[in-house]
């Protein structure tokens, strides 16, 4: 998706750290209760001080659902976060995302015209009625809509699996989109085999598949990925089993499913954070997500060895966009009355979106 974001000012690329921070603190204070500030759990330490809540994507639709008193919500996260607080929120807050290029890679790799076009594709070889259509929280608010108005859900690495189980109490198929490795794992833990489940690949003429394979398919999982969860590899499970005996991996579910069998837990980075404060001291925890996560897990846990299962970092190149000038920026323009990046969803989107995030928060 291509979106435009302007450079900043001298004052603010030229400002240093604790300039910075001074004036994020005076500008917060100025704004106080109209303002609330959201981090999801991979932004830097230097945004994710300032916020007032931090969380997963479920946790922060929530507590953008649940806010209803701040005229602005700062989303300090990647663009379709911001999205869903802006159909989660009231018409009187506006939400502000400090980079518009804070965007998501997986989210590309599925837009409206291809679903769409897989939809009627389907049509002619299923009964699309009995097709529940499922997107990830990661996908633009047109595929939420989209999702919406076909009687399916949205879901988060947190509910994936109560999201899924009610859609095949609806119908007898899914088309989940975008990210195959979430939709994969969550049907082996529900039970299914390989043999359930086909890829949708959505730059081959229908999907890749032959109208056999649509047919017989419980799972139809749209050919999309995480970069970031994508790099681990079971060559990283061996890695750190063979130089740390006794180490407990944890891995997010959107990494591959060698990996997450290999695992000893999955989960959203919520429950990779609880999973953390809960593990005994002297643990040594390897994790499978992206960096900035781990990096505070170790420094929250001094009695604890946390690390990275890929030595080689891995951050998320669109969290990582978000920093101390950019959330300075767009507070101060907040206090001078000016509102910059604010994302917003057209009505009609925004109301069909909103029906299926909301059968989301109803079904968890
Ligand atoms: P959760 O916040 O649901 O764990 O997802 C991780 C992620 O990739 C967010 O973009
Ligand atoms: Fe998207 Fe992956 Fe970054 Fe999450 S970690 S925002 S899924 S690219």
């Amino acid at each position: 998706m291509f979106r435009v974001q302007a450079p900043l000012p001298e004052r603010y690329t030229n400002a240093g750290p604790d300039d910075l921070a001074a004036r994020i603190g005076a500008a917060k204070a100025a704004l106080g209760s109209r303002l609330f500030i959201l981090g999801h759990h991979y932004q830097r330490d230097e945004v994710m001080r300032w916020a007032d809540a931090r969380g997963d994507s479920f946790g922060l639709s929530r507590k953008a659902a649940d806010n209803s008193g701040a005229d602005y919500i700062v989303f300090c996260g990647v663009h379709f976060m911001a999205e869903s607080a802006d159909i989660l929120t009231a018409d009187h807050q506006q939400i502000v995302l400090p980079d518009l290029n804070a965007g998501c890679s997986m989210a590309d790799m599925a837009d409206l015209d291809a679903v769409e076009e897989a939809w009627e594709s389907l049509d002619e070889v299923v009964d699309v009625e009995r097709l529940v259509p499922i997107t990830y929280m990661n996908s633009s608010a047109a595929l939420k809509a989209f999702v919406g108005r076909h009687g399916g859900a949205v879901c988060t690495s947190s509910n994936a699996r109560a999201v899924i189980t009610w859609a095949l109490e609806r119908g007898e198929k899914l088309l989940f989109f975008p990210d195959q490795h979430l939709g994969r794992n969550t049907a082996y833990q529900l039970g299914f085999g390989a043999d359930d489940m086909r890829v949708w690949d959505p730059k081959r003429d229908f999907g890749g598949l032959e109208e056999r394979d649509a047919k017989e398919a419980t799972f139809l999982l749209w050919k999309g990925h995480c970069s970031v969860h994508q790099r681990f590899g079971v060559q990283h499970v061996e890695a750190a089993r063979a130089e740390h005996p006794g180490v407990q991996v944890i891995v997010h579910p959107e990494c591959a499913h060698e990996v997450v069998e290999l695992a000893d837990q999955v989960g959203s980075t919520d429950y990779i954070i609880k999973a953390v404060d809960a593990a005994p001291a002297g643990s040594t925890l390897a994790i499978g997500t992206e960096i900035h996560l781990v990096q505070r897990l170790a420094a929250e846990h001094p009695d604890k060895t946390v690390f990275s299962l890929d030595p080689l970092i891995c951050p998320c190149s669109t969290m990582f966009r978000i920093d101390a000038a950019h959330l300075c920026w767009v507070l101060e323009n907040l206090v001078d009355g000016n509102v910059v990046n604010r994302i917003t969803v057209d009505p009609d989107t925004a109301e069909w979106a909103r029906v299926a995030l909301q059968r989301m928060l109803d079904i968890t």
